[in-house]
């Protein structure tokens, strides 16, 4: 078994994360949710994190994005250290998480969705043209077909098309860093391929993307790196090449797979 270190051949060794999380640790008043966690998002890469309900998928994401300050730990991007203060420091950076509940507005179309609360304006009017432009643009960058028009209405799409819509949003304010929440959860079976194919242009077009999934199909089909958080502990952060599928639902369920993740006092911990 290979030891959970980036291996020379995925083209990580050289190149600076993204995002680089050392030992964070996060609680809520006496309850600690996160402990020491350390973790590595490469630009043109898909990392997916995993973890069972619970495990603190949500809250690491949520303090990268700025909704949480941590207590302690080193909190890196494209290589500076960094303070995240809010979610609009975290977007300065280029950081866009897409939560799961998507906040888009069904009474308003496509252009008006992506450009909800940052309007470009011409004078004291709104700039529709340029806004419908970019708009259109973004989709075409990312290789989206399954929208009819950028003046539909979001109550007219499906759910991969508003999936679309909300990881288009993200792609559109030159973000490096994009978080996707269970992008897949609600979905059904070619509604999915369309997902997982754009959270892959993603990655090709030089985004970082980190990709929450309880789906090992989902995961194993679009990860470059797989992250598993087990009792808010990060058991592994490893390329996915050296992992398979058996491994990371142990990794998941116990926070170890033979030599691979914790060891076996903290596993205990939770047992
Ligand atoms: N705002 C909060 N206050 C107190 N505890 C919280 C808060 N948010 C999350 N937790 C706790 O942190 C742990 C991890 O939750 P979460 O990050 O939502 O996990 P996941 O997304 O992996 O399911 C859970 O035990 C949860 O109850
Ligand atoms: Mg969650």
């Amino acid at each position: 078994m290979s030891a959970p270190t980036a291996s020379a051949d995925d083209g990580t060794s050289t190149t600076t994360p993204t995002l680089e999380l050392r030992d964070v640790n996060k609680s809520f008043g006496a309850v600690q949710v996160l402990h020491g966690v350390s973790m590595k998002v490469y630009p043109g890469q898909v990392t997916a994190l995993v973890g069972d309900n619970g495990a603190g998928k949500s809250t690491l994401i949520k303090s990268i994005a700025g909704i949480h300050a941590i207590d302690a730990g080193e909190f890196l991007f494209e290589g500076r250290p960094v303070t995240v203060a809010g979610p609009r420091e975290a977007a300065a950076l280029g950081i866009e998480v897409v939560y799961q509940d998507l906040a888009l507005c069904d009474n308003l179309d496509v252009v008006q969705n992506m450009f909800l609360g940052r309007e470009r304006r011409n004078g004291i009017l709104l700039d529709e043209a340029s806004m419908e432009q970019a708009a259109r643009d973004t989709l075409t960058k990312l290789s989206v077909r399954t929208l009819k028009s950028v003046r539909q209405l979001v109550s007219s799409l499906s759910g991969g098309q508003r999936q679309t819509v909300a990881i288009a949003k993200a792609v559109l304010w030159e973000s490096k860093l994009v978080i996707l929440d269970e992008p897949t959860a609600a979905l059904g079976v070619a509604q999915t391929r369309q997902v997982l194919d754009l959270v892959r242009r993603l990655a090709d077009t030089g985004h970082a993307v980190v990709f929450i999934s309880h789906n090992m199909v989902d995961v194993f089909e679009v990860a470059d790196r797989v992250a598993a958080l087990y009792l808010g502990r990060m058991a592994a952060d490893v390329p996915i090449s050296q992992v398979d599928r058996s491994q990371v639902i142990e990794l998941i369920t116990a926070g170890r797979s033979g030599e691979l993740g914790l060891q076996s006092a903290v596993a205990e911990v939770g047992a």
